[in-house]
């Protein structure tokens, strides 16, 4: 049974990720030394992955350890790394950009160079929409080809890594040509530009708890229970003059088990690819320049290929607290201040790649359903994972 280890598995999406690979018959290590998930939560995906749980490990490192994470590496014969570890808020970054960088950039360095060590090749990367910053309105909604131009240091942070991942897959290349037995050289890494995520797994036992929280619809929910007393439960929105329909900012959401079913799709196409070929190289990042070949149906994948997953649908921020109010039946206390800088007022995804070369159908479609499932887990786990 194949082995992948998940950084940043105590996480949100990281867990439910977990949960989808051991249900389908994977053995997963989380490699997560809890800075920012919840033990918590490893104890509730062990609990719902019920006869699977005996194929979960949980290792307490940090993921830009190399020498740790060789070792776990090789000891537990992985085969293929995703990677959700890293700090995740924007507005902190902008205060702390060296702690952003270092997390974020640095740490996937030391990931890499122990993947490198350690011979796996197979890496599913968790990127951002941030990495495209305020899209030009021609390039809405946005391709991956578009302006790779991050207003933020999470933004950089995690362009740095899509840099960085292109050149290692240049040097394992190099490296294979160089004679290296057959042995290297087939390093390939799947780039996930995630639009907004959100909702809870399906079955119920795991959910959102972030601290502190920054998501719109957990926000929303939590002030409807009283959890934020610090906004005295009352949701900020932030600018309602931009010119969409009701005037408050639209974003692209995407439920967090579709997001991993693009994961689980992104390592089989990696799986499944043949040796060589030329579907987006490391050129890729940066210059625009990648290979539109295509990797669906086993085609060559070689290098890097970004993936940007998202519905291709925009919800305004009224939008989602009407959305709330159906599924709670009740009504949020809502505050209209000014826009913040740096918030486009449309950022929503074209998924086109994904469904032609991954085949990816999201099948939670509804905004309501996204607001219901984490409604449900909220509601049930009112102190989060405690
Ligand atoms: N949540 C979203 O809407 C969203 C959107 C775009 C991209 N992403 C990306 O998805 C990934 C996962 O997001 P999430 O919402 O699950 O975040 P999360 O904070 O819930 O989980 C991140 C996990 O990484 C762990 N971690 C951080 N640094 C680590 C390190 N150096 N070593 C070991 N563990 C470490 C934390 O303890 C935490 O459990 C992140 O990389 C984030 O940038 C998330």
């Amino acid at each position: 049974m194949s082995v992948i280890a998940l950084t940043g598995g105590a996480g949100y999406i990281g867990s439910h990720a977990a949960l989808r690979l051991l249900r389908g018959g994977r053995r997963v290590l989380i490699i997560d030394d809890c800075r920012r998930g919840q033990p918590g939560a490893v104890a509730a995906l062990r609990l719902a992955a019920g006869r699977h749980a005996g194929a979960l490990e949980h290792t307490p490192i940090d993921c830009g350890d190399a020498d740790a994470v060789e070792r776990a590496l090789r000891t537990h014969g992985v085969e293929a790394v995703m990677h959700f570890a890293g700090l995740i808020n924007v507005g902190e970054s902008v205060q702390r950009p060296g702690e952003y960088y270092r997390v974020n950039t640095g740490a996937t360095g030391g990931l890499l160079e122990a993947c490198r060590r350690a011979g796996v090749e197979r890496f599913v990367f968790s990127s951002t929409a941030a990495v495209y910053g305020e899209p030009e309105p021609d390039q809405i909604p946005i391709p991956e080809e578009a302006r790779l131009l991050p207003v933020n240091p999470y933004g950089w942070s995690k362009l740095h890594v899509e840099r960085m991942l292109a050149e290692h897959a240049d040097a394992a290349r190099a490296q294979g040509a160089g004679g290296q037995g057959g042995k290297g050289g087939q390093f390939r890494a799947a780039m996930l530009r995630y639009f907004n995520v959100a909702g809870a797994d399906l079955s119920g036992h795991l959910g959102e708890d972030h601290r502190p929280e920054t998501h719109l619809i957990p926000i929303v929910l939590r002030c409807l229970l009283g959890l934020e007393p610090e906004r005295q439960n009352t949701v900020s929105v932030f600018g309602d003059d931009y010119p969409t329909p009701d005037g408050t900012a639209v974003r692209d959401y995407v439920h967090v088990e579709d997001l991993v079913e693009a994961h689980v799709l992104a390592l089989e196409a990696m799986e499944g690819a043949g040796a060589g070929g030329g579907a987006g190289t490391g050129g890729e990042v940066g210059g625009g320049v990648g290979g539109d070949g295509g990797v669906g149906g086993g085609a060559p994948w070689e290098g890097v290929r970004a993936f940007n997953v998202g519905l291709g649908e925009g919800f305004s921020v009224r939008q989602v607290i009407e959305a709330v109010r159906r599924a709670t039946g009740m009504d949020p206390r809502v505050r209209i201040g000014p826009r913040r800088a740096g918030d486009p007022a449309r950022l929503i995804a074209s998924p086109a790649r994904a469904m032609r070369e991954l085949g990816w159908r999201p099948k939670v479609t509804s905004l309501d359903q996204i607001v219901a499932s984490a409604w449900r887990w909220m509601s049930a786990h009112r102190q989060g994972y405690g």
